[in-house]
C-alpha cells in the first residue's frame, strides 16, 4: 500500500483520485444500548453520503468546523451531505484551544438560530478534538439536545476524543470544566485527513495510541513496535489498523463505564505527570499529547522503582515512544522543582481528599489505578528527571 502523501499544516490535501487501492472500511461498534453507535474507518470516507445519511433524522444541518480545516475539507463534507433537499449549512469558528469557550459556542447557538435550525438538526463536528468538544457540547444543549455526528480530523480526536461522549468547553478557572456527556450518532474517521496533520500534532496522536497498548492490549503494544516505522510513514492500511485497533480499546472500556466511575479513569495514563508539565510549561508550549508521553514514561519510571514492572519493559515503552518522535522526559531546564511538580500533580480529578492517585504500570498491557504507593518513591522518580534530592 502506497503512504499518503504528507503535506504541513495548511497545504492543500492531495487529490484523491483513488487511483491505488482503497483499504476496506472498517466499522465497529460502541455497546451503549439504545444509544449504541457506529464507527467507520477507512478512506475517502468524507464523500460517502450513506455513512453520514445513517446519523441524520431531519431535513436540517449544521456543519461546525474551523478556519484551519474549512479550505481544506468543508466542501467535501458539503457536497457529501446536500441530498434530498436538505438544508446544509456551517459555521467556522476560529482555531485554537483558546477559543475553547463558552464565549465561542455562542456564536454556533447564533448560526443555529440564525438558520432556524429546530429541535430535528443534526450537529456535524469537522475537525479535531477542539472542534469535536465544542461541537458536542453545542448539541447537548441546542434545543435541550440535538444529535451529532463526529468527523475527526485529527489522529488524536480519530482515537480518543470522537469517541465516548465526553463533550464541554474551558472556563478560565479549570480545563473541560463546563460540559456533559453526549454521545454521536456515528463516527467518520477518514484517515486521508491525516495526510495534512503537521508532525508533531500526529505524534501527540501517537501517544494515545501507544497508550492503549499499555493499558490494556498488549498484542496491540507488540503490534506497534512491529509497525511503527510504517505508522510514522502513514501508510493507509496500517493507519486503518491502529486506528480500528484503538477505537475498540476505547470503545470497551467506555461500553463498559461510561460515566467514568472505575476503568474509564484508566485512559489517563500518564495524564497526572503530562497536565503538570502542560501546567508548568504554559498550555500551547507543549501538546497534550507529547506531555502525555513524558507522562508515560515518567509512569513506568515510577512502576519499575516500585517493582511492579521490569526494567526492560519500560526501556521497551520509552524506545516506542521515541520512534513516535514524542518526548520521554520533562524540561530539565529549571521549570520545574520536586515540590513544584508535585504540587502540580495535586490539582488533579483523579485525588481524593488531596492524595494523588495514578494510573500505573503492572506489566505492558495492565494498569492498576492507586494512590497506595510509597510517597518517596514518586520523589525518587521526580528527582531522576528533574535533578535534586529526592
Ligand atoms: P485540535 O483540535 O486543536 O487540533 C490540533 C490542530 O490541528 C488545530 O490547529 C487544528 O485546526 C488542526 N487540524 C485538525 N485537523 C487537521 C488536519 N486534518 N490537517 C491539518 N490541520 C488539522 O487538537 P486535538 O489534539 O485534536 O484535540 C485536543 C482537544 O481534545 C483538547 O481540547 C482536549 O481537551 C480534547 N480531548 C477530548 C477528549 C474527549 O474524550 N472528549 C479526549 C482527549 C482530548
Ligand atoms: N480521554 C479520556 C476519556 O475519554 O475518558
Amino acid at each position: 500500500m502506497p503512504p499518503i502523501a504528507f503535506s504541513r499544516s495548511g497545504a492543500r490535501p492531495p487529490p484523491y483520485t483513488h487511483l491505488f487501492p482503497i483499504t476496506p472500511v472498517k466499522t465497529l461498534t460502541v455497546g451503549l444500548g439504545d444509544r449504541a453507535y457506529p464507527i467507520h474507518i477507512g478512506e475517502g470516507l468524507l464523500d460517502q453520503a450513506a455513512l453520514f445519511d445513517a446519523g441524520i433524522r431531519g431535513r436540517q444541518v449544521m456543519i461546525v468546523t474551523n478556519t484551519s480545516i474549512a479550505p481544506l475539507y468543508l466542501e467535501r463534507v458539503q457536497a457529501a451531505l446536500a441530498r434530498d433537499g436538505r438544508q446544509v449549512d456551517a459555521v467556522v469558528l476560529p482555531d485554537g484551544e483558546e477559543f475553547k469557550t463558552l464565549a465561542t459556542l455562542d456564536q454556533v447557538f447564533d448560526a443555529l438560530l440564525a438558520r432556524r435550525h429546530n429541535r430535528t438538526t443534526t450537529l456535524v463536528a469537522l475537525g479535531g478534538g477542539v472542534i469535536g468538544d465544542m461541537t458536542g457540547f453545542a448539541a447537548a444543549c441546542y434545543q435541550r439536545g440535538v444529535p451529532f455526528i463526529q468527523v475527526p480530523t485529527t489522529l488524536l480526536s480519530q482515537v480518543d476524543s470522537s469517541v465516548g461522549g465526553k463533550t464541554g468547553v474551558n472556563h478560565p478557572r479549570g480545563k473541560n470544566m463546563i460540559g456533559a456527556f453526549h454521545q454521536p450518532q456515528v463516527v467518520v474517521i477518514d484517515v486521508q485527513t491525516l495526510a495534512t496533520l503537521p508532525p508533531r500534532e500526529f505524534s501527540a496522536g501517537l501517544a494515545e495510541i501507544i497508550k492503549y497498548g499499555l493499558i490494556r492490549d498488549p498484542q496491540f503494544f507488540a503490534w506497534l513496535e512491529a509497525n511503527m516505522d510504517a505508522l510514522m510513514a502513514r501508510e493507509a492500511a496500517v493507519l486503518v489498523e491502529a486506528i480500528e485497533r484503538s477505537c475498540r480499546n476505547k470503545a470497551d472500556v467506555v461500553a463498559a463505564d461510561e460515566f467514568e466511575t472505575g476503568e474509564r479513569a484508566t485512559l489517563n495514563l500518564g495524564h497526572t505527570f503530562g497536565h503538570a508539565i502542560e501546567t508548568g510549561c504554559g498550555y500551547g508550549n507543549w501538546l497534550h499529547g507529547e506531555a502525555v508521553g513524558a507522562g508515560m514514561a515518567m509512569a513506568a519510571d515510577l512502576s519499575v522503582r516500585l517493582g511492579w514492572m521490569a526494567e526492560a519493559e519500560r526501556a521497551r515503552i520509552v524506545a516506542l515512544l521515541e520512534r513516535a518522535a514524542l518526548p520521554v522526559a520533562p524540561p530539565t531546564d529549571g521549570t520545574f522543582t520536586i515540590d513544584g511538580f508535585l504540587s502540580l500533580m495535586q490539582v488533579d480529578k483523579k485525588n481524593i481528599h488531596g492524595k494523588i492517585r495514578l494510573v500505573l504500570l503492572r506489566g505492558i498491557g495492565r494498569c492498576v489505578i492507586t494512590d497506595e504507593f510509597a510517597p518517596d518513591m514518586l520523589r525518587a522518580t521526580l528527582a531522576a528527571y528533574l535533578g535534586g534530592d529526592a
